[in-house]
């Protein structure tokens, strides 16, 4: 069993809760008015959005040293949903692991809406969720806890695979702004 600490309550952060605890691992969700409550957990889901990440990192940088923390951003300029705000070679998840050399840094969750993450379906299809990083013992860790909550976890490779992801899902949700695709369903791994 795993105890997970995932900071953000919304909507990502309720609907990963869920999973979690339907895989028998133990979970506690932090918000912005948590600060002064240490995380304890040995998975550390970042559930919050881009601009909230420096925040966390001052609040709690010194609590993440050696845990597996994972990255769920999508990097958007939210004035034009026109870009994203990382360098095109970089990611949101390569910022976050060059800020926490001490702490495992995974991708993951960032190219499945909330809803998908909530039903586990995308559609006809599980709801797959692609994780990168580099450390495959703490991969391996983060797949199994997905697994075991219902849905599909699958290994897309290293750290610098995140850059991929982060493009897959600002271009899933352009598509679902533009009405293209519904907020409850996205792309899908068959
Ligand atoms: N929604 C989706 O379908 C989806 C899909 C893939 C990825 N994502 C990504 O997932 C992340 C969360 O999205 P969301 O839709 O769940 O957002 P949301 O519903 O707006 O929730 C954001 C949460 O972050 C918390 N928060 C903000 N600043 C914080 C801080 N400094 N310390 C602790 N908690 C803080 C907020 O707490 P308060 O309410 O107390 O401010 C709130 O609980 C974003 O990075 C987003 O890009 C979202």
């Amino acid at each position: 069993m795993t105890h997970v600490s995932i900071i953000g309550s919304g909507n990502m952060g309720q609907a990963i809760s869920s999973v979690v605890a339907r895989g028998g691992n133990t979970v506690e969700l932090f918000n912005s008015t948590d600060k002064d409550k240490p995380v304890t957990g040995d998975v550390v889901i970042l559930a919050v959005p881009y601009p909230a990440i420096d925040q966390v990192l001052a609040d709690r940088a010194d609590q993440l040293s050696g845990k597996v923390v994972v990255d769920i951003t999508n990097p958007l300029n939210f004035e034009t949903f026109d870009s994203l705000v990382v360098p095109a070679d970089g990611s949101a998840a390569a910022e976050l692991a060059e800020k926490l050399p001490d702490s495992k840094v995974l991708k993951a969750f960032n190219t499945t809406f909330a809803a998908t993450v909530a039903s586990g379906q995308v559609g006809e299809v599980p709801t797959t969720v692609l994780i990168a990083g580099d450390d495959a013992d703490a991969k391996a860790q983060f797949a199994g806890i997905v697994s075991a909550g219902g849905l599909k976890a699958v290994d897309a490779g290293p750290l610098k695979r995140a850059r991929e992801l982060e493009a897959v899902g600002f271009l899933q949700l352009t598509l679902a702004v533009g009405e293209k695709v519904a907020w409850t369903g996205g792309f899908g791994l068959v």
